[in-house]
């Protein structure tokens, strides 16, 4: 049997782990090719040996350091230059969660490189490919906490309404294009990300804690209902709705071109 799949290929950031393990083994089930990428290429190697024997797919471990200019721009080069590629995965993501006046340089400084920086040249190396073929896929990884500040996720959250804003200009310029743009907005999910961002696994409440696999089942699901915008933990998704419209109703306000009356500028 011939699989439809057969020549397309996903390319998964943060594959070594959580949710991005997950999309692995979901994409490779789909019949995808895999490339995966993060640092750690004992993990990514063992990810790609059992998924290819699993569903029969060809995988390739790529250990890059995606905060580094060098790996970064090798990354950006596969996906400007490897034609297969149809599918990007921008999940892989770190938080480092504390109170912003104690929070190093390195620590803001790496957050920003990996949420922010490799997310958007990434899909900046992906786009021209995906819109010449008028065909394409990426799906950005955010976090409810794009939506929401804590008083230890400045800087975090911070980086994640980047990935909301920035998705949603490029859903409204690819609209009339084949290349689809899905943001995935999780609430907590069960990962390693929690015990390296100072806030212990351990210390959440489970209620509110996701499994890797259905955070991703239901992302998948939502992208096959044909959502640009997935909230896996929201049961009503009216809320996101009305959400977006006080949003929208909030910018068209800011139109006015004079201070608003309660200033009391004569
Ligand atoms: N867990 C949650 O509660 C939650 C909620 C909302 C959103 N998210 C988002 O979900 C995404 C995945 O996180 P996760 O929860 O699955 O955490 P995770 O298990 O810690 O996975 C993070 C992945 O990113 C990779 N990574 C970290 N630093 C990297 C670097 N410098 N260069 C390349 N890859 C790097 C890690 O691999 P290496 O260490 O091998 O490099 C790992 O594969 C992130 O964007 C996160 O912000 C998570």
């Amino acid at each position: 049997m011939t699989n439809p799949n057969s020549k397309n290929v996903a390319l998964v950031t943060g594959a070594s782990s959580g949710i991005g393990a997950v999309y692995a083994d979901r994409l490779a089930a789909r019949g995808y090719d895999l490339i995966l990428v993060a640092r750690r290429a004992d993990r990514l190697e063992a990810l790609c040996a059992q998924l290819s024997k699993a569903h029969g797919i060809k995988a390739e471990a790529i250990s890059a350091d995606l905060t580094k200019d060098q790996d970064l721009a090798r990354i950006e080069t596969l996906l400007a230059t490897n034609g297969d590629v149809r599918v990007l995965v921008n999940n892989a993501g770190i938080a480092r969660l504390g109170p912003a006046a104690q929070t190093s340089a390195d620590d803001a400084q790496s957050q920003i490189a990996l949420n922010i920086t490799a997310l958007t040249r990434l899909t900046q190396a992906a786009l021209p490919a995906f819109v010449a073929r008028n065909q394409g896929l990426i799906i950005n990884i955010a976090s409810a906490l794009a939506v929401h500040s804590l008083p230890i996720s400045a800087i975090y959250s911070g980086t994640k309404a980047f990935v909301l804003q920035y998705s949603r200009g490029l859903q409204q310029e690819l609209a009339e294009t084949g290349v689809k743009v899905q943001l995935v907005l999780p609430a907590s999910t069960a990962t390693e990300l929690w015990d390296l961002s100072g806030v212990p696994l351990a210390a959440l409440n489970k209620n509110t804690l996701m499994t890797t696999e259905h955070m991703v089942d239901a992302a998948l699901a939502g992208l096959d209902q044909g959502e640009t915008v997935t909230w896996p933990s929201v049961a009503d998704a009216t809320l996101w709705e009305k959400y977006d419209a006080a949003r929208s109703e909030l910018f068209a306000n800011t139109q006015a071109g004079t201070p608003a009356p309660r200033y009391k500028i004569a």
